[in-house]
């Protein structure tokens, strides 16, 4: 066939009226390369990873009120982290992090060292404290060799919940200091190893009202500072991640418990405050102090019965969306790192990861075993969200 000016014309005309309405999204054409220096959030949205897509369809699917369903499926699109919180779930998350579309960044969270949840029951890990090499071979190395085969992939790791705060507040616990060489020697092994130019790392650091107490600041930022020395302080550690499966308000005074008889002797009653104060004593410290904070499920604040009250609390509601949109210059971005409707613990005393915290009456009861599905859970995190779905 012979093209004119106008058969082309017409050609380019037809197609762009046959193309798809959405065109559709590429991973990057050339390796991505992030630092600690910068917010790899800015410009690329948190990608919502079809694992957790999949739980929210299934629950939705299971909903008689077809309004709250239609609000429930709205949850899959959100973007949420992905738990690896054991070995086997590594070829789980292989083939949800191929194919992710250039201007997205997956969150992982890096969840299993031995000895895990030293001060609670819920979350207790796969590993036995001493399994340091297993943690080391069977996990970190096998998740390298992951994110260096995706060169072109965005990553950003929240790096072992709770483990050192734990070793700051929980010392006294008989577990804590069985778990205390492993968790150190561990996180540093994890940041020095996946310290690679297609990540960057946020260290958990608890929340305003755990390392937030005057006297839990220095300890806490030192106690991150020496880990994060330790692994040769990796150029891709960012700062730290706070609020983590957290109920804590981003901005609200007072604070929650700010006139509580204990409230004088904390300064960081929402996490902006938190991340301000406890960021500059990790700048004396020595560290990166950028934060991202979780705000999936802290939408409802005023259920608590105590600050340090962490399992399923009742008549919690989604929080607001990941954003970088933080008006805070050291929050990089608010993130969803709990996926809301998964459990933090079971309701069941005759259980073996039974925790009494789980127990108290503000806890959500029953609920199944951490990590599981909680439908009920998740119908009223919908029903709650705040903003709205
Ligand atoms: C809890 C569970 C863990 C799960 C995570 C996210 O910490 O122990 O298995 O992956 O929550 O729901």
């Amino acid at each position: 066939m012979k093209l004119t000016v106008a058969s082309v014309v017409a050609l380019i005309a037809g197609s762009a009226i046959a193309a798809p309405a959405q065109v559709q999204k590429r991973a990057c054409s050339s390796a991505v390369r992030l630092s600690g220096t910068e917010n790899a959030f800015l410009n690329r949205k948190l990608h919502a990873n079809s694992f957790y897509r999949e739980e929210v369809n299934k629950a939705a699917d299971a909903m008689s009120d077809s309004s709250l369903a239609a609000k429930a499926r709205k949850v899959g699109d959100i973007g949420t982290f992905l738990w690896i919180d054991t070995i086997s779930k590594i070829e789980i998350t292989r083939p949800l992090i191929q194919d992710v579309p250039c201007e997205e960044i997956v969150g992982l969270v890096i969840y299993d060292l031995p000895g895990r949840d030293c001060a609670a029951k819920a979350s207790n890990g796969e590993l036995p404290v001493g399994a340091i090499n297993r943690y080391k071979s069977e996990y970190i190395d096998p998740i390298k060799k992951m994110l260096q085969a995706l060169p072109n992939t965005a990553f950003a790791l929240v790096i072992e919940p709770d483990s050192l705060p734990n070793l700051v507040t929980n010392i006294d616990l008989t577990s804590c200091q069985q778990s205390k060489s492993g968790y150190e020697e561990g996180v540093a092994y994890a940041l020095k190893e996946l310290n690679l130019p297609n990540v960057v790392m946020y260290i958990d650091a608890g929340h305003g009202g755990w390392l937030g107490w005057n006297d839990n600041v220095k300890p806490g930022a030192e106690g991150l500072a020496k880990v994060y020395k330790a692994a040769g302080s990796p150029s891709q550690v960012r700062g730290i991640a706070t609020n983590v499966a957290g109920w804590n308000a981003w901005s609200k005074t007072p604070g929650e418990f700010e006139n509580s008889p204990d409230g004088q002797w904390n300064k960081a009653h929402d996490e902006k405050r938190y991340v301000e104060l406890f960021g500059a004593a990790l700048k004396t410290a020595g560290m990166p102090n950028h934060a991202i904070v979780d705000t999936g499920r802290n939408g409802v604040q005023g259920l608590r019965e105590e600050w340090g009250h962490w399992c399923n609390v009742n008549g919690a509601g989604f929080g607001i969306r990941p954003s970088t949109d933080t008006g805070s210059t050291l929050t990089d971005a608010f993130v969803w790192v709990k996926p809301g409707g998964e459990s933090d613990g079971t309701s069941d005393t005759s259980a073996n990861r039974y925790d009494s915290f789980c127990g108290h009456s503000d806890a959500f009861k029953p609920s199944p075993e951490a990590g599981q599905w909680h439908q009920a859970y998740f119908e009223m995190l919908v029903k709650n969200a705040n903003p709205a779905l």
